[in-house]
C-alpha cells in the first residue's frame, strides 16, 4: 500500500509568487504542490499537503502525521524554523518518523538570523537554496529510506 507523506508549509509561504520574487522565485505553492504531487506518484506516495501561518496548527499536523503513521514529513517552517522550540519538540515527540527541512532560500547565505535552525538538529536532514526542487529532492530521500 502506497505511504503517505506529510508536506508542511509555514507562515507566509501561502504568499509564494508575489513575495520577494528575487529571493523565492515566481512559483505559488499551488505550483510547487503540482510537482509534488506529480513526482510522489512517480514514487508510489500519498502526499498531505498543507500550509499554515499558526505555529500551533503546524504541530497539530506533526502530531497527526505521527498518529495516523505516515513515512514522513517534508517540512519548510518559514521564520518557525529559526525560532519555534515547539516545532523541534513535536519533531521529537514523533521520534522515529523522519522529517527533512526544506528552505527555497539558502538560509546561511542571508541575514544571521536565518542562519540558525531549530528543525535542523533533530532532522534526518535538511536542504536549502535549491528552491522548488528542494522538496521533490527531499520526496526522494524519504522514498530511498522506505
Ligand atoms: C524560508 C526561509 C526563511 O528564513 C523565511 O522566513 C521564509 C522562507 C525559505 O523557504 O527560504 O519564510 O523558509
Amino acid at each position: 500500500m502506497a505511504k503517505t507523506i506529510y508536506i508542511l508549509n509555514g507562515p507566509n509561504l501561502n504568499m509564494l509568487g508575489k513575495r520577494e520574487p528575487g529571493i523565492y522565485g515566481g512559483k505559488t505553492l499551488s505550483d510547487i504542490e503540482a510537482d509534488c504531487r506529480k513526482r510522489a506518484a512517480v514514487l508510489d506516495l500519498l502526499i498531505e499537503f498543507r500550509q499554515s501561518n499558526h505555529e500551533g496548527a503546524l504541530v497539530d499536523w506533526i502530531q497527526e502525521a505521527g498518529e495516523k503513521e505516515a513515512a514522513g514529513i517534508v517540512i519548510n517552517p518559514g521564520a518557525y524554523g529559526h525560532t519555534s522550540i515547539a516545532l523541534h519538540d513535536a519533531i521529537r515527540a514523533v521520534d522515529p518518523l523522519p522529517v527533512i527541512e526544506v528552505h527555497l532560500s539558502n538560509i546561511h547565505a542571508r541575514e544571521p538570523f536565518r542562519h540558525q535552525s531549530m528543525i535542523a538538529p533533530v532532522a534526518v536532514g535538511m536542504i536549502c537554496g535549491l528552491g522548488p526542487m528542494g522538496y521533490t529532492l527531499a520526496l526522494e530521500a524519504l522514498a530511498a529510506r522506505l
